[in-house]
């Protein structure tokens, strides 16, 4: 049974693990395992409870609270803040009742009465079993008359076995340089991790890995998390004085205020975790599935192979430019062509234009409808990029509505590449947003959307808002949720992208509605392989598009460029023009291999063989879903002479099936494969893929 209930206590099963708490004799909601699953509901814990140790510490503050909330003598991180009318500051709960709800993803929710106000909480626990994953997340509801302050509100704290040896591992980074990954050792205090830049951010982003010093990609116990949510959020990683470690995961507290009103709701975005004995590899795996079998809206069609012009022609686009491109890009067997920035009224260079989503007419003198034709004919499908959210104060869109733009009275509005935010959580800036988009995708055969989004948040103000202003931080999110939702559903033919100047929207909020992420801006072959890396940590390679580029071309092969590219969703994002016919006939052999292969890399499971801190060689592998087929990408960057590389050894294989490896005149059985590995003879800059399959 996924949610089984006895005694006040709750066992939660997916797969291969559970999930327990309970109501202790205290009267506190205690969390008490999650780990393996147990032969028996008799084998888990009951909820702890632990004695008050001294005057400076009561009982509540020494026990793993599954939600902790803030009452009496505790000074442990809280889950929720909250101020009433009256001004007191202390949340008092009673558990009340509980439900369930049975089906694919049963759901657990746990109802909490404030014991002098009429306000409720609910605890809320959903269970994806499969990928052995739990979603949690909390709603708080007003039934007085009086309003109540929400100051902070967190989706969820995760508690792990007491210890104090547990290594966090996150992802850190900065524009053009996103997603690397960190491992250290947590120590008594408390770790944050954060964003306050209205989006997710190419910083840190909202994910987490917890083990106990000694996890590998392969082995070892591992707990991992994320947010489902697209703007500010925060990670606080604790380590108590009395050795219990937890990470609370939310919305991020910082300016954060909510004004719920009588009969008001208020629901925080779900955390999604997970925990796994095989390492690191498998914590991303269980996400990598989650993300394509439960998010993205198209997670049964392979990505097509896309073409860019953004670094070929930067914003002097127009119909001859694109034409040159796109003949090109049709002639080696590109099948999406992609007009980047620049396309739209007055938009020259980044000084003017955002907000005016209208062919340029200088451009354009007759609209999209005649290029897009023309990539039609030439067999390809036509895309277009968007940053719906920006507007130039050189627009007509600004000169007509100033107000709309995110501002403080009698402040400088600050701006960043000479735009400014336009208030998504205005509804209507968003009904103008869905006009002029819908518009553009109903006049034109438009199938595949960039929605880029090119600067954070500064005067975060909101003049004339309903409510606390600082309301904006989440109402922002929602409404850019709200207008991206209508926009698809209105539109479903069309794959949208997420970026934001690269990786500063890469979340799984966002995925509810792109599916695909530009993961960075950088598009260096080398420094792409540690970024894509870090992306692969969370987010499958589905979701990864990777162009193929001018960058680095003088030292790196056109084959290692398009390895990397190869290992995501592959695009190209080079000057088609300035290749040499040869270039472009070794890119079309690239493309047609890609065409052949990316069922494997698009659906398959991807495993780290070596990661890119390994002095120089890289190895990623792919392998399909049945086992059948996989390939093998190697990369070596700069490693002195004289090396003796090591060995890569394959993972995940069929053990007894005999597998043909390319190159290698002998086929094996899976488990030689994997236990005596390969050895790739590599050059400097030199890059080696090689596709196998089961032959018995
Ligand atoms: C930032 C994006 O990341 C680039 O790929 C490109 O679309 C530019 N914006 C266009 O302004």
């Amino acid at each position: 049974m996924p949610i089984n209930h006895l005694n006040q206590t709750w066992i939660l099963e997916t797969s291969t693990t559970a999930y327990a708490l309970g109501i202790n004799t205290d009267g506190l909601l205690a969390h008490s395992y999650w780990g393996c699953l147990l032969p028996r509901l008799e084998d888990y814990p009951p909820p702890p409870v632990r004695e008050k140790w001294a005057s400076f510490n009561n009982a509540a503050h020494l026990t793993p609270e599954e939600y902790p909330i803030p009452h009496g003598m505790k000074f442990t991180q809280p889950g929720i803040m909250v101020r009433f009318a009256d001004g007191v500051r202390d949340l008092r709960v009673r558990f009340d009742s509980f439900e369930e709800q049975k089906g694919a993803t049963p759901e657990l929710s746990m109802h909490f009465q404030e014991e002098h106000y009429p306000v409720r909480l609910n605890l809320h626990y959903r269970l994806y079993e499969t990928e052995d994953l739990i979603e949690r997340w909390v709603s708080i509801t007003n039934f007085g008359d009086d309003p109540i302050e929400l100051q902070r509100i967190l989706s969820t704290s995760w508690n792990f076995p007491s210890g104090d040896r547990y290594r966090l591992s996150h992802l850190t980074g900065k524009w053009n340089d996103e997603m690397h990954l960190h491992r250290e050792l947590l120590t008594p205090g408390i770790k944050v991790l954060e964003s306050r830049r209205l989006t997710t951010s190419h910083h840190h982003n909202p994910w987490f890995a917890i083990d106990e010093g000694n996890a590998s990609e392969a082995q070892g116990r591992v707990w991992f998390g994320t947010l489902v949510w697209s703007g500010n959020w925060k990670i606080e990683a604790e380590v108590t004085d009395f050795d219990s470690t937890r990470v609370h995961i939310g919305l991020n507290d910082w300016d954060f205020a909510w004004q719920l009103k009588k009969g008001e709701t208020f629901t925080t975005p779900p955390a999604l975790a997970g925990f796994t004995t095989d390492g690191f590899g498998a914590a991303s795996r269980k996400f990598h599935n989650h993300i394509r079998d439960h998010l993205i809206p198209h997670g049964n069609t392979p990505h097509q192979v896309l073409y860019n012009s953004w670094e070929a022609t930067s914003f002097n686009v127009n119909e001859t430019s694109q034409t040159e491109l796109a003949e090109i890009a049709a002639n080696i067997g590109v099948e999406l062509f992609v007009v980047d920035d620049g396309w739209f009224h007055g938009r020259n260079d980044d000084r003017a234009g955002l907000g005016d989503w209208w062919p340029d007419e200088k451009k354009f003198p007759n609209g999209l409808t005649p290029l897009i034709k023309k990539v039609n004919d030439l067999g390809m499908d036509f895309g277009l990029w968007i940053e719906p959210e920006m507007v130039n104060p050189d627009s007509e869109l600004y000169r007509s509505h100033p107000d709309w733009v995110i501002h403080f009275p009698n402040r400088p509005r600050s701006e960043s590449r000479n735009q400014l935010i336009l208030n998504l959580a205005r509804t209507a800036v968003r009904d103008y947003l869905f006009t002029v988009i819908d518009n553009l995708l109903t006049t034109n055969d438009i199938r595949f959307i960039k929605w880029d989004m090119n600067r954070n948040v500064s005067e975060p103000g909101w003049p004339d808002a309903p409510g606390d202003p600082r309301e904006i931080w989440v109402r922002y999110v929602e409404g850019l949720y709200d207008l991206w939702g209508k926009l698809r559903n209105k539109h479903p033919q069309v794959i949208w992208q997420s970026c934001s100047g690269g990786g500063g929207r890469a979340d799984l909020g966002i995925l509810r509605f792109a599916d695909q992420i530009w993961v960075s801006d950088n598009t260096d072959a080398t420094a792409r392989l540690s970024i894509q890396e870090g992306f692969s940590q969370v987010f499958p390679a589905i979701t990864m598009e990777s162009w193929v580029t001018d960058v680095g071309k003088d030292l790196l092969p056109l084959e290692f460029r398009f390895h990397v590219s190869m290992c995501g969703a592959l695009g190209i994002g080079a000057h088609l023009a300035h290749w040499s016919e040869d270039e472009q006939k070794e890119a079309a052999k690239h493309i047609a291999d890609y065409k052949k292969i990316r069922q494997i890399i698009q659906f398959g499971d991807q495993y780290r063989l070596l990661p890119t801190k390994n002095d120089g060689l890289t190895a990623i592998q792919y392998l399909s879903k049945d086992k059948y087929e996989g390939l093998l990408f190697v990369f070596r960057t700069f490693l002195p002479d004289p090396i003796n590389p090591q060995r890569v050894f394959p993972r995940g294989l069929n053990q007894n099936a005999i597998y043909k490896m390319d190159v290698e005149p002998k086929p094996r059985s899976g488990k030689a494969w994997m236990e005596t590995g390969l050895q790739f003879d590599l050059e400097n800059f030199q890059s080696s893929m090689r596709y196998f399959h089961k032959i018995n």
